[in-house]
């Protein structure tokens, strides 16, 4: 094997294992995406027993693999203390059930808990 050819299947081993990095959306007030922002804020209230209130979508990133398309999504919710603060949702649609699962839920400022 040539080594760009190793070199090839290196980078197809590496990106098949990992779905980042995700590209940018550039219009994210569509009802689509800031449905999908809600729902990630819901359902992890309801999960974590929190007290976050959807506000806005701030940005969103996509990639597609083989299960899916998933949203990395930075969304401005209320917080238990009346704030507006940043979180991270990354939201994955899969590609043949359609299910919507929430992979990740958390403040966009480190260390600090949803
Ligand atoms: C989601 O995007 C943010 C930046 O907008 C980045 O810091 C974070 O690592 C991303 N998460 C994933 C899982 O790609
Ligand atoms: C609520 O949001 C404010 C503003 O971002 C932040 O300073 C505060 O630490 C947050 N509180 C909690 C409990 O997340």
């Amino acid at each position: 094997m040539s080594s760009s050819c190793r070199l090839l299947l290196l980078i197809v081993i590496v990106h098949g294992s990992t779905p980042w990095p995700l590209t940018p959306i550039r219009h994210v007030n569509v009802p689509f995406l800031e449905d999908l922002g809600r729902w990630a804020v819901s359902l992890h209230t309801s999960q974590k027993n929190g007290l976050l209130a959807f506000d806005k979508l701030v940005s969103a990133r996509k990639q597609r693999d083989h299960k899916g398309s998933y949203y990395n999504l930075t969304i401005n919710a209320w917080n238990r203390t009346n704030k507006i603060h940043e979180y991270r949702a990354l939201v994955l649609i899969e590609e043949h059930t359609k299910k919507t699962e929430l992979l990740s839920f958390h403040s966009a400022r480190l260390g600090l808990a949803a």
